[in-house]
């Protein structure tokens, strides 16, 4: 059964964003799920992250930004790549450009990267944002242009996250497999149904993904009142680390 869609217009989306009025238990939520990310990369050389669901609309985009954020908050330099370039948001979130950004690099269009990423977009944070939305992303993704930026952000970078299309619908985040460190799945408290995570992780398995952990999002709206009341519940679990050599 299809589920309904409650996608905000992206003017209300942005109030998800940390800032300096979010609540304090919001904040402390991500610095927890911050402090559980470092330490399971701790082994790890290039420490870059790939943030997916397993259906749409399930928070992706808003918890690697605000993952990002929150690491940028350290003093680590930190990247944010756009890589949904089916559905890309985090332009629109941060009131960017996209005239270019990684489809341009990836489709050859621009060669330099650093000419393309937004700079110190916060303190210690730069963004790469989708760039125009390509015919081919999945593609796109698997070049060795991809391979090729992975390598050199993850040099310059201490922290690197990707944000991606959901993994039950394309396989665009599971074609980073084995170039990056992992996957953070976001589940929705309450949307995410159980047959779909073990959907998810089967297929992460089944391309030698490794889990890195889960950021539960209860975006569930309750009435108070006249308005709306959010509530939110971020857990970050570093229970799994799938490493398995079959593929086919
Ligand atoms: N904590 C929250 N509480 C309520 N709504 C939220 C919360 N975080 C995000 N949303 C809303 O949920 C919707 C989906 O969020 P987001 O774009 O982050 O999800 P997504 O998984 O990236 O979606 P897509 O699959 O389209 O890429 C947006 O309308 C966003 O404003
Ligand atoms: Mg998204």
């Amino acid at each position: 059964m299809a589920k309904k869609s409650d996608r905000l217009p992206i003017s209300q989306s942005r109030k998800f964003i940390l800032s300096d009025d979010t609540q304090f238990a919001i904040k402390e939520a991500y610095k927890a799920a911050r402090t559980n990310l470092v330490f399971s990369l701790a082994e790890d050389e290039r420490k870059i992250v790939v943030i997916t669901s397993c259906s749409p609309s399930e928070g992706k985009s808003t918890n690697c930004l605000n993952m990002a954020i929150t690491m940028s908050e350290t003093g680590a330099d930190v990247l944010l790549i756009d890589a949904d370039m089916r559905k890309p948001v985090q332009h629109s979130l941060l009131r960017l450009d996209n005239k270019t950004g990684l489809s341009s690099v990836l489709g050859g269009i621009v060669r330099d990267v650093s000419k393309v990423i937004n700079r110190g977009v916060r303190s210690h944070l730069d963004i790469l944002t989708a760039g125009p939305i390509p015919p081919n992303p999945a593609e796109l993704l698997q070049g060795s242009k991809m391979e090729q930026l992975i390598e050199l952000v993850g040099e310059h970078y201490d922290y690197v996250f990707i944000d991606t299309p959901p993994i039950n619908v394309v396989t665009d985040a599971l074609l980073l497999n084995g170039r990056t460190a992992g996957i953070i799945f976001v589940v929705k408290e309450g949307h995410t149904r159980h047959e779909e995570i073990r959907e998810s992780l089967e297929k992460t398995r089944m391309t030698n993904g490794r889990v890195l952990g889960f950021i539960k999002a209860n975006c569930a709206a309750k009435s108070s009142g006249g308005g709306y009341k959010y509530n939110y519940k971020y857990k970050y679990k570093y229970n799994y680390n799938y490493k398995y050599q079959e593929y086919k």
